[in-house]
């Protein structure tokens, strides 16, 4: 097989990355948007490496002149990795993706119920997607992570040492590992459990930003409407309430704005 045409066996591939870690950012952008908390907190995509490929079809006893065969046999030949903070997000992610009419699920894999030997954890979807080319649709697997914050950075860190070790991590370290992935399940139950706490003071935040936002786009608007001593006087009211921290306070101040702005509209209509 000539490297050319691997590369364009993979293009295909890099179109349904591509494609898919714009969608994913859309769900969790739509999220935002609707002021909900979302539970895609990161997305990324790869494709995998010809020479992985190989290596991964040789492992597997594929013929590796059999293109199909390779293509059928390794699922992971697209990557998409979603990351959440909280382990309950992953069962929404999860949702979504089996709600989804571009993506057909061919088998799941939980490594979270139960984690592989090694300590690894996280859930696996391999699914199928189809990509337009100038050829006409062509259907491929994709393989779907989707893990915590807290067991991507123990994935991230294991692999690395799988590489430095080329697979075979010395006994010593493999135990730290285990005792590290423990750690990570302990923090991930831990943070599940002062979850609706830190939902909550996200969605302050977030309130917060966009009262200030709507506050300061008022404020601007009355720049060409309202006389300068109203304005200075609005401005120094606002910043006196922001340095109040106070939440109820900024609500009203927005609503009295919101009201002035009204009145001045309603003014130029009437002139
Ligand atoms: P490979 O492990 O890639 O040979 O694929 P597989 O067909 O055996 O599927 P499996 O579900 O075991 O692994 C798929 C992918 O999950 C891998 O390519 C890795 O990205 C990830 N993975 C699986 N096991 C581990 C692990 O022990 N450590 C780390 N860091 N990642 C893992
Ligand atoms: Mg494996």
């Amino acid at each position: 097989m000539e490297i050319q045409l691997w590369r364009r066996i993979l293009d295909p591939y890099r179109q349904a990355v591509d494609e898919l870690v714009v969608k994913f950012n859309n769900i969790k952008k739509e999220y935002q948007d609707n002021g909900i908390y979302s539970p895609i907190e990161e997305v990324s995509g790869r494709v995998k490496r010809i020479y992985s490929i190989l290596e991964k079809a040789q492992r597997k006893g594929v013929n590796l002149d059999n293109v199909e065969m390779i293509e059928k046999n390794i699922e992971d030949i697209a990557g998409i990795r979603v990351i959440c903070q909280f382990v309950e997000d992953i069962e929404k992610v999860v949702d979504i993706i089996h709600n989804r009419s571009d993506l057909e699920v061919k088998n799941e894999k939980d490594y979270i119920s139960s984690a592989k030997d090694s300590g690894y954890r996280s859930y696996h979807v391999i699914a199928f997607y189809t990509v337009e080319t100038i050829s006409g649709p062509k259907k491929l697997e994709v393989e779907i992570q989707i893990r915590t914050l807290a067991m991507n950075f123990w994935s991230t860190i294991e692999h690395s040492l799988q590489y430095k070790y080329k697979g075979n991590i010395p006994q010593d370290v493999r135990e730290r590992l285990l005792s590290a992935a423990n750690a990570v399940g302990f923090l991930d139950n831990e943070m599940s459990s002062v979850r609706e706490e830190i939902m909550d003071a996200q969605n302050t935040n977030k309130e917060k930003a966009v009262m200030v936002s709507d506050i300061l786009s008022n404020i601007e608007n009355l720049y060409s409407v309202a006389s300068k001593r109203e304005i200075k006087k609005i401005q120094d009211e606002f910043y006196e309430i922001f340095a109040t921290d106070d939440h109820e306070l900024l609500r009203q101040f927005e609503r009295q704005l919101d009201v002035l702005a009204e009145n001045y509209k309603a003014q130029r209509v009437e002139n």
